[in-house]
């Protein structure tokens, strides 16, 4: 058996950018990025000795180790996500912006709405395909462990204050509206639907739905 190891990426690291510091993004990515992947391997070692002969939903070892994978686990997926989609101003590929028209009226009240979700989030605000209905979504989570499932993530926004506190400190607004919208590319999304045939599911989905 060869146990899941995650690895640390450095060639995801964000280039320099208008509106986030070196500081700010070494700091996030160098120290916080890490050390999610430090702690998931971490876990995955201890799991493999663990006691698994008492495990309880109120307190067991096995319980407190799996609760952290996931909190470390979905945190290095999301941020190797944020990493690229904070890439340089680009538009949506044409597929994904027909179904944001479709589903949200217009490109910039999609925009207004993904804007408002991570204002509002303490965690992440997250667009994303969803693969049971075909319909995109912004989900806001407050926290790497709560997520929705069976869906693909097109454009990922950190709103943790580790992600803009050294440059902004409280003034949440300014990050997003000067250090992420500024940067925020569509490229991940693009290769996520170079990988799955978004596209074709969606319109399959909406056709069993009418
Ligand atoms: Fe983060």
């Amino acid at each position: 058996m060869v146990q899941f190891q995650a690895q640390f990426k450095p060639e995801l690291k964000p280039k320099p950018m208008p509106g986030l510091s070196d500081r700010q993004l070494n700091d996030h990515f160098d120290i916080k990025y890490k050390g999610y992947v430090t702690k998931l391997n971490e876990i995955q070692t201890k799991l493999k000795g663990v006691n698994k002969e008492a495990p309880s939903p109120n307190y067991s070892d096995i319980r407190e180790l799996l609760v952290e994978r996931l909190f470390n686990y979905n945190s290095i997926k999301l941020h190797e996500a944020y990493w690229q989609c904070l890439a340089g101003a680009s538009d949506p590929p044409e597929p994904i912006k027909q179904m944001i028209t479709e589903d949200f009226g217009s490109y910039n009240t999609w925009k207004e709405e993904f804007k408002a979700c991570g204002l509002s989030a303490r965690g992440w605000s997250i667009c994303a395909f969803d693969l049971d209905t075909g319909r995109l979504f912004n989900f806001l989570t407050d926290n790497h462990s709560i997520g929705a499932w069976n869906v693909i993530p097109l454009m990922i926004m950190d709103m943790y204050e580790h992600a803009y506190y050294i440059d902004y400190g409280g003034t949440v607004k300014r990050y997003v509206e000067e250090g992420f919208l500024p940067n925020m590319s569509w490229k991940y999304a693009a290769r996520m639907l170079e990988r799955h045939p978004l596209s074709e599911y969606r319109t399959s989905l909406l056709e069993k739905a009418a």
